[in-house]
């Protein structure tokens, strides 16, 4: 049985300063993870070696958005850039702070509250928008069959690992899923086994 990993990109100048979405790039944290992520994912790749005889690749999936094309940057296995997997689109609310919202946008910030799941941002999406644009991807995802890293952000992740973990998606947009964190996924006959590694140093 293959594992499926998700991480969060590593920390990114806006994360740093509470901004949501943009296009920034990694701070020295961030990209700490990211040289993390890949001695990580190529000691896991030597072991499997040893252990089974494996030597096919792992295959790494990132989304569009620099800050997760520099977390996958010092890995040295195949890698496709896939918009599906690009943040949850905060229409005229990005690059703002969670405080600017609620001061300049009180209404917005209220119709969030009252249903995170639906709640689209104006000229952005929803987390159903988001769930929606991800089925293709899941449909490849389980019709690949080598291991898959998914680096992505984390409206996008709390969706794949909510759909892979076969939770309801009422729940999905209030999943923690931590920076810095590397989450196994490893799907078995009932349901997954799931496991995490790394965190912050
Ligand atoms: O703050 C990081 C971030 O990835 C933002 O870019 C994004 O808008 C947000 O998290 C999604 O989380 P939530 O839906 O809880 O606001």
């Amino acid at each position: 049985p293959r594992p499926i990993w998700l991480t969060r990109h590593g920390e990114s100048e806006f994360n740093a300063q509470g901004r949501i979405g943009g296009d920034s790039s990694l701070t020295e944290r961030g990209d700490n993870y990211a040289h993390q992520l890949a001695v990580w994912i190529s000691e896991w790749c030597k072991k499997v070696k040893l252990e089974t005889g494996y030597e096919g690749e792992v295959v790494v999936w990132t989304s569009s958005l620099k800050r997760a094309i520099k977390t996958a940057q010092y890995i040295s296995q195949p890698k496709v850039v896939m918009r599906a997997l690009d943040e949850i689109d905060a229409g005229i609310c990005d690059g703002m702070t969670y405080e600017e919202i609620q001061e300049k946008m009180p209404d917005e910030r209220a119709a969030r509250d009252s249903d995170k799941l639906q709640y689209r941002y104006p000229r952005g999406e929803s987390y159903e928008d988001v769930i929606q644009r991800l089925e293709p991807l899941l449909l490849e995802l389980e019709r690949t069959t080598q291991p898959v890293l998914i680096v992505s952000h984390q409206a996008t992740l709390r969706c794949l690992y909510s759909y892979l973990t076969g939770r309801v998606k009422e729940e999905c947009p209030f999943l923690n899923v931590p920076l810095h964190t590397l989450v196994q996924l490893t799907p078995k006959a009932y349901g997954c086994e799931e496991k995490t590694f790394l965190g912050d140093k």
